[in-house]
Formats: structure tokens, C-alpha cells, sequence
């Protein structure tokens, strides 16, 4: 384990972050650091490696978080920043299968808060939840560019088009 790692180790597991304990014990440290050790230490870096992070983790760990500020040379509170600015990222772990409705103008107009209720009701979730065994997430975009097949959603990014409420447990 290289010496970062081990000081993020050392960082997560301090009474800072003690009701985390159990959680931080299995941490795939062995991943942040096959993604770090990929990584140039610029700071123009720092994109692209939470990108890569989002992929493998599904959200951004506070983990990465801080051997991102340690390899990157910068303040925690700006990579927290970052990750908390742009949509694309999430600070709390994702669905395995992640359902977006669009709620764009056109998809609004042709239904789309009916099909969202639909999965809500299937689901029971609401927009913006995980399921509690993390299979599922349920978000909300707006116009996918795809509005001749309002309304639409994408399940793990693909586009699903012309939806109704009951052709909406499709998507699961
Ligand atoms: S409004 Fe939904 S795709 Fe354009």
C-alpha cells in the first residue's frame, strides 16, 4: 500500500470520521490506488480522475476525495467543491441500474411526470433516491435532445422512448 494511500487509511479511520468505521474497513483501497496510480499529479487531472472514480465507485468516496487532494496538491475543501459542483457526480453511491426521466418541456407535456410517478410507485422511491440494496436509482434529467420520442428516459444511459406509465416497468 503506498504511502498515500496509507495516510488516507490512516485520515478516514481517525475520530474525525469514527461513526464510519465499519463502512471505511471495507473500502476497495486497492481500486483508488490502481485509479491514482494512472493519474499525473497536475491539478488539470483532477477531472478526469473523478470521472474514473464516479465509474468504478458509482459515487465519489470521501476516500478518493482526499487522496485526490493529497495527490493532486490541493485543498480538501476544493476537491470537495468540485465534486459537489457538477451534476455528473455523486457524493453518495448510485444505483447499479440508474433510471433518468426527462422532465424537458416536451417529455412534461407528453406525460413524463406520469411515468416518473409509475416508477416512483414500483420502485418506491422518489426522484433523487437509491433503492436500500442499491440496485436501483431514480433521477430526473432535462431534455436529452431526443424529443420526438417524448416522453423519454435512459436506463443506464441508454434513451427509452414513447413511454406510458405501464410500459414504464419495462425499465426495471
Ligand atoms: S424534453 Fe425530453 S427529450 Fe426533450
Amino acid at each position: 500500500m503506498s504511502r498515500l494511500i496509507h495516510f488516507c487509511h490512516f485520515l478516514v479511520n481517525s475520530d474525525y470520521f469514527v461513526g464510519n468505521i465499519r463502512a471505511m474497513s471495507q473500502f476497495d483501497f486497492q481500486t483508488l490506488e490502481d485509479l491514482l496510480a494512472g493519474t499525473p499529479t497536475e491539478p488539470r487531472h483532477l477531472l478526469p480522475f473523478l470521472q474514473r472514480t464516479q465509474e468504478k465507485f458509482r459515487h465519489l468516496p470521501r476516500e478518493a476525495l482526499l487522496a485526490a487532494a493529497a495527490h493532486f496538491s490541493l485543498p480538501a475543501s476544493r476537491v470537495f467543491a468540485v465534486a459537489s459542483f457538477y451534476k455528473a457526480f455523486s457524493l453518495v453511491p448510485k444505483g447499479e441500474r440508474l433510471i433518468a426521466v426527462c422532465q424537458g418541456t416536451a417529455c412534461h407535456l407528453r406525460g413524463g411526470p406520469q411515468v416518473a410517478a409509475s416508477l416512483e410507485k414500483r420502485l418506491g422511491l422518489k426522484i433523487g433516491q437509491t433503492s436500500a440494496d442499491g440496485r436501483y436509482g431514480l433521477e430526473s434529467v432535462n431534455c436529452l435532445g431526443a424529443c420526438a420520442l417524448a416522453p423519454v428516459a435512459t436506463v443506464d444511459g441508454a434513451v427509452r422512448g414513447h413511454l406510458t406509465p405501464g410500459r414504464a416497468a419495462e425499465l426495471l
